[in-house]
């Protein structure tokens, strides 16, 4: 059932929270799929409903940095100078965990994951979660996707993957579209997990010190979850093929791409191009997106696209390679593992 973030479904949301029910979140990022992170038969709820195994750590939500000490203990003072510079935002911090605090959430991770969000219906549940009685005091929520699968967008999305029953704010198309940026602060020096709107040089700039980017990942390379040597918990979001549509995607020069159309002439059916080129085709059956010059506007959209392209029945997805640069580099890694799972 989607809402719109009335009083009386504001209400009905904290309710839901309080009594270990889900609930559909908008965030300026992705929807989340959220519950009471301290309530451990709710957050078992929400590995359940997204099909996901039961080691991989969720993201609790918080208000602020006072909330974020209930969760996290020994902050160092790098990752409290990104939450200055970066909180409300995309940005999630992973901290040495409060023992005892949202176990189930962290799946018993020494660390725990923790953000802030600046969608102004995320900040309003969140406060009022907090104030209510018995309080909430943070929010559990990964991407409100099953698991493996595009992350949901729009509230419509979310409906779409768990069906109408599930309460969901509707917030809105989300503005970043693309998760938050990660970043390791456990291991005493910033360590991008996955990369987001946040860029890796906006993060060494706020917080002083050199950032190793992690989790960025190639085509066919591998990412942290399969480093032998590191004990990073496996993580959905660092999985190679992660963020499937159901079409194949297909990663190609703007060259390769017309080519490639041009050898399928009027038979190119059931194909999908986003290019920053323009590309001729003798189809009437392609379907053709443009590109957008700027990576944010691409990150807007992307997965709205990728879902879009699976409604149209479309098969195969070729996109125009990237161009270079690390602005790019959020885009890039989506993009490079719903190419992966090919
Ligand atoms: O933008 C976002 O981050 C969205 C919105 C809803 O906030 N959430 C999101 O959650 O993308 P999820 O669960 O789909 O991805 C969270 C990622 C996973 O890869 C998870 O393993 C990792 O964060 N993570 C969470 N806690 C962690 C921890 N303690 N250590 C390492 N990775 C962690
Ligand atoms: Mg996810």
């Amino acid at each position: 059932m989607i809402l719109l973030p009335d009083s009386h479904a504001m209400a009905a949301a904290v309710q839901a929270l309080q009594q270990g029910q889900l609930l559909g979140l908008p965030t300026e990022t992705v929807y989340g799929l959220a519950a009471d992170a301290e309530n451990g038969a709710a957050v078992a709820r929400i590995y359940e409903r997204k099909g996901r195994p039961s080691d991989h750590p969720l993201i609790v939500h918080v208000p602020d940095v006072a909330a974020a000490q209930h969760f996290a203990a020994d902050i160092p003072p790098f990752a409290l100078a990104l939450m200055q510079a970066f909180w409300p935002g995309p940005l999630t911090l992973i901290l040495p965990r409060r023992p005892g605090a949202a176990e189930s959430a962290a799946a018993g991770q020494a660390t725990i994951g923790l953000r802030s969000p600046s969608h102004p219906v995320a900040r309003q549940l969140m406060l009022a979660a907090l104030q209510a009685e018995p309080p909430v005091r943070g929010i559990a929520a990964p991407s409100a996707n099953r698991f493996g699968r595009v992350s949901p967008t729009s509230a419509a999305h979310v409906a779409a993957e768990f069906g109408d029953d599930l309460l969901v704010l509707d917030g809105g198309d989300c503005e970043v579209g693309i998760e938050s940026t990660i970043v390791d602060c456990s291991r005493g020096r910033p360590v991008i997990l996955r990369p987001g709107h946040i860029a890796a040089a906006a993060i060494a700039q706020a917080c002083g010190l050199p950032v190793d980017v992690h989790g960025a990942t190639g085509p066919g390379e591998h990412a942290l979850i399969d480093d032998a040597e590191d004990d990073t918990p496996r993580a959905p979001g660092t999985l190679t093929a992660h963020y499937a549509p159901n079409a194949k995607v297909r990663l190609m020069d703007a060259a390769s791409l017309q080519a490639g159309l041009d050898v399928l002439g009027a038979q190119a059916r059931h194909i999908a191009v986003y290019s920053r080129t323009p590309m001729k085709s003798a189809s009437r059956e392609l379907v053709l997106r443009r590109m957008p010059a700027q990576p944010e506007q691409v990150a807007h959209e992307l997965f709205r696209l990728l879902r879009e392209f699976d409604g149209l029945g479309v098969r195969l997805i070729w996109i125009e390679e990237l161009p270079a640069g690390s602005a790019w580099d959020g885009v890039r890694d989506r993009l490079n593992r719903a190419a992966a799972s090919a």
